[in-house]
């Protein structure tokens, strides 16, 4: 196989920008292309100001400022790209479908389709395409079976490479990655794709983390892997509820089975529920799978996972009017936190659209700050729910730029995302401005619990109930 000078990427979002950035940092001598229909977001990644990056991650502006202009590039020009390119990543996004045959599960597959189609239209050289976005097990035989039916005599080799980075610390995933995988066919031509593929990696990452496997077990790990962790957050979850019944204090259960070794201690923050672009679409596609093979106990054991999680979502929402004295109609309620999680601007999935929907269909008035989501996105993922009229999330819903506005004359805040930030504010101030009995529901457990109560708030916290 030849030496690959030029890789492009189709689709320059979460996944496509930082993950390209990286390998360009460590590839000098190979030419990055990433490419976008969207003018708007290639425009962004092209300005001058890095902070205007389309996607805020710590660290990237950093690379980003490195290479664009040397090696990486970012343009809208998707053909020409492909044309030029031996190496052609897809990371274009698969939503859950919203409409037809496995509605509100499967993925919707008809971004990577046209991307695969366009590719079989334009190449005229080989090419290696590199499924990159998380996709359901065998998408690799339906992108084959597009490209390999094109008739104009290009060879083409498929790789899934599925991204494990997690945003909010995607260029420290990527520079040092607990593993890569590499899964390509067993023919000598799929060996040597995957080599040509490791030989990328392999400028920066260790040949013992780099892993092959087939294509199959490759897309089918990577659903499985986001499957795991969502699930050891829906289980500390579930617990934190029956902590706050029995006096116990979930903090304090995770610190004690996390340190046993066989359990280890990531992924038992209890919160408030995840999100993430991730986690719920990867778990309805594996419930989707196993029902289509007729697993139905396999898929009802990964679907409770879903079902707690919205149950965590909305236990939150009714133990804050609950505690409002059952009603919290006309009540300004400050929401602290947008974003799925911290460092990060993306609010896919986020539990905070969901707290606000439950409050919202009680009437109270929402003021909304969040450091890196822009007033706009917050009303296109309310109005998204379609649980009422867009005109009626602007009457109830003020977003501000600054916390302690939105903090103002509220009878509640709620911390839906764990910004450090949060912590550091002037809670005094905070409460002096705050209609009393002023109320904090910590959804991500991060406050300072006696150090708020000594204030004067009543507080909750997620594990440990009101206290
Ligand atoms: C995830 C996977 O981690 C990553 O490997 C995959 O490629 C994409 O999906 P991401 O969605 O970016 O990454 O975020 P992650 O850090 O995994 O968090 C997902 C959600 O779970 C967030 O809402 C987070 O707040 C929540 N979470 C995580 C908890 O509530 N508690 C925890 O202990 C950890
Ligand atoms: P992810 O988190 O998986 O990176 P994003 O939604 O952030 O998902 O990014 C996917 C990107 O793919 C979007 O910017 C979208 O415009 C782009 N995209 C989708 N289909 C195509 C296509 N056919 N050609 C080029 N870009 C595409």
């Amino acid at each position: 196989m030849k030496d690959i000078k030029n890789i492009c990427c189709i689709g320059a979002g979460y996944v496509g920008g930082p993950t390209m950035a990286v390998i360009a940092l460590k590839n000098p001598n190979i030419n990055v292309h990433v490419v976008d229909i969207n003018a708007q977001r290639i425009a962004a990644w092209n300005d001058e100001d890095l902070s205007k990056l389309p996607v805020y991650e710590p660290g990237l502006d950093e690379v980003v400022g490195q290479c664009r202009g040397k090696n990486l590039f970012f343009s809208t020009e998707v053909n020409k790209a492909i044309d030029l390119c031996e190496m052609i990543f897809i990371s274009v996004n698969t939503p859950t479908k919203t409409y037809g045959v496995g509605k509100g599960m499967a993925a919707d597959l008809k971004y990577i389709e046209l991307c695969a189609r366009q590719i079989a239209e334009v190449a005229t050289t080989d090419k290696i395409v590199v499924e990159k976005s998380t996709l359901p097990v065998r998408t690799a035989q339906a992108l084959k079976s597009i490209l390999k039916n094109t008739g104009n005599g290009v060879n083409y080799e498929i790789l899934s490479n599925p991204e494990f980075l997690a945003e909010g610390t995607a260029v420290e995933d990527l520079m040092d990655p607990d593993r890569v995988l590499i899964g390509g066919d067993e023919t000598p031509a799929g060996q040597e794709a995957i080599q040509a593929l490791a030989t990328i990696y392999g400028a920066w990452v260790k040949k013992e983390h780099i892993l092959t496997t087939n294509v199959w077990s490759s897309e089918l790990s990577k659903l499985t892997a986001n499957a795991f962790l969502a699930q050891r957050v829906s289980s500390i979850n579930a617990l934190s509820e029956l902590c706050e019944h029995t006096g116990a204090d979930v903090n304090e259960v995770a610190r004690a089975i996390g340190t046993d070794s066989r359990i280890g201690p990531k992924f038992l923050k209890s919160s408030v529920g995840f999100g993430g672009s991730c986690f719920q679409k990867d778990i309805l596609n594996l419930v989707y799978i196993a029902k289509s093979y007729g697993l139905h106990e396999v898929a009802d054991y990964w679907e409770q996972v879903i079902l707690m999680n919205d149950h965590q979502k909305r236990r939150f929402a009714a133990n804050i009017v609950k505690t409002l004295y059952n009603t919290v109609s006309g009540k300004k309620i400050a929401m602290l936190g947008w974003a799925f999680k911290k460092d990060t601007n993306d609010t896919r999935e986020t539990a905070a659209v969901y707290v606000a929907d439950e409050l919202l269909n009680e009437q109270a008035a929402l003021q909304v700050y969040d450091p890196k989501v822009p007033e706009a996105q917050v009303f296109v993922d309310l109005d998204y729910l379609n649980s009422r009229a867009a005109a009626d999330n602007k009457n109830y819903v003020t977003v501000q730029q600054d916390p302690y506005e939105a903090c103002k004359d509220a009878h509640a805040v709620a911390i839906l995302t764990e910004w450090d930030e949060f912590k550091d504010y002037d809670w005094q101030r905070i409460y002096d401005h705050m209609k009393k009995p002023a109320f904090v529901f910590d959804g991500r457990n991060i406050l300072d619990i006696p150090k708020l109560k000594a204030i004067g708030f009543t507080t909750y916290s997620i594990g440990k109930g009101n206290i």
